[in-house]
């Protein structure tokens, strides 16, 4: 668990960088799914971010002086309920959330519009996360406007609305050592939950059977949910990239992709194994699986401090331009592969993205126009792949494979760390695992 005091560390920190203003941040909505029924409700990663609180119908506001010191943070958030907690559960409301998420003011939502407008008052900026929504956003343009009918009494309108995120999402893309705490963990539960899928397939189950062996693991270890919809794709199906009907039968002689990882206290993981439905890796299969892996050894290889973003996608892409060449995939020399771009026939994807509090996780890839040099604490996933759908001038051989292997990698003062170690990945390891499963 991230200690409370982070959180407030955060929002000074945030404070600090922000000109004399105001920030408003709310949690994410909570949305219908069907009749009376809710999708399961998630909090807002920016608003967790700033203060670690999970309930629906919240808001926090930071205001921040321009001497980059005081700065007054303020939470907005349900009424305790007698009557409604019967129904919905527990709800700190303002005075216990004050006191347990250390903000400086509680109060309850129901205040929100008539409050914001005397907050945004004599203020020179509003920071807000602009077209996250556009209701919100319309929302904080009617406070704007409050205050505006106001003028004639003397009161300034803030003369600026100014995007959060360029502050946020770079303080997000350094995990502290108690978040890479949370993601050491939650990578642990799903490699845990690619070990139990690897020994509980069989010919003849379904991939919804899988699917449900990656999900008990998760729950059973305390992982609130999966990060993002489990893929679980056997054969041909390894070839669409978000295939998630999961719903098609495990047969013997084919390979099955699982592209699954829990989120735990709100921290993704995101691994992709392949393995053999029966246990056993065809020699084509082999030939496939081994150049994906060797792809993703010099890729990761390339994961330290001072290296570019991009370095790990080159490293991968040059060994599959020269794997495909070597297994007649693709014709000429490695850096006609490269240069034409013939190698994204079997490889359309790039070869990962950073990972935190979501699985796509915020922060820029680029600065001034060029990739951005790794550092420690960025953490991001390593994912080659190959798909080989079939077509005229493609080996028989290899038709209807998918092969992608996935890790998530923090970088360190030194190198990297690779924090999905848990799930099986060679192919002795992945054969010797499945062998032992029994009946
Ligand atoms: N599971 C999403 C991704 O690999 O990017
Ligand atoms: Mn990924
Ligand atoms: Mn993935």
């Amino acid at each position: 668990m991230i200690p409370i005091k982070s959180f407030s560390e955060r929002r000074r920190l945030l404070a600090s960088q922000m000109q004399k203003g105001v920030a408003v941040i709310p949690t994410a909505a909570e949305q219908l799914r069907n009749g009376d029924a809710h999708f399961p409700f998630r909090f807002d990663s920016y608003f967790y971010y700033l203060t670690g609180f999970r309930e629906p119908e919240a808001v926090l506001v930071i205001v921040a002086d321009s001497d980059g010191g005081g700065s007054r943070h303020i939470l907005f958030c349900r009424e305790k309920d007698t009557e409604r907690e019967i129904w919905d559960g527990f709800r700190y409301g303002p005075d216990a959330a004050r006191e347990v998420f250390k903000v400086d003011e509680a109060y309850s939502i129901a205040g929100l519009d008539e409050m914001l407008p005397e907050l945004l008052a004599d203020q020179p900026a509003v920071y807000c996360l602009l077209g996250n929504d556009a209701a919100w956003d319309a929302r904080v343009i009617g406070w704007i406007n409050r205050v505006r009918q106001q003028s004639r009494s003397g009161i300034t309108v803030p003369a600026e609305i100014r995007d959060l995120r360029f502050l946020l999402d770079e303080m997000r893309l350094f995990k502290s050592r108690e978040e890479l705490q949370v993601m050491r963990r939650a990578a642990r539960i799903s490699g845990d939950a690619h070990r139990r899928a690897m020994q509980k397939t069989r010919p003849g189950m379904s991939e919804y059977e899988v699917e449900a062996e990656l999900l008990c693991e998760f729950r059973r270890h305390g992982a609130q949910a999966p990060a993002y919809t489990p893929i679980v794709a056997g054969g041909a199906n390894a070839c669409v990239l978000h295939y998630v009907e999961n719903n098609a039968r495990l047969n013997v002689g084919d390979l099955l992709l699982i592209d699954a990882g829990c989120e735990l206290d709100g921290y993704a993981a995101d691994i992709t194994r392949t393995f053999p439905v029966d246990g056993k890796f065809s020699s084509a299969q082999s030939d496939l699986y081994q150049l994906v892996l060797a792809a993703q050894a010099a890729a990761i290889n390339e994961v330290r401090p001072g290296n570019s973003w991009d370095a790990p996608h080159s490293a991968a892409v040059r060994v599959l331009a020269q794997g495909f060449i070597d297994l007649g995939l693709c014709l000429g020399s490695v850096d006609k592969v490269i240069g034409s771009g013939d190698y994204k026939r079997f490889y359309m994807h790039r070869t990962g993205h950073w990972l935190g509090l979501d699985v796509h996780d915020a922060g820029e890839y680029k600065q001034g126009g060029e990739w951005r040099p790794l550092q420690p604490g960025m953490t991001l996933t390593v994912e080659p792949g190959c798909y080989v759908s079939p077509a005229d001038n493609v080996p028989p051989h290899f038709w209807n494979m998918g092969v992608r292997i996935e890790d998530d990698v923090a970088v360190t003062e030194t190198g990297c760390e690779v924090l999905t170690s848990a799930a099986p990945k060679t192919v002795a390891e992945i054969e010797e695992l499945m062998q032992h499963r029994g009946k």
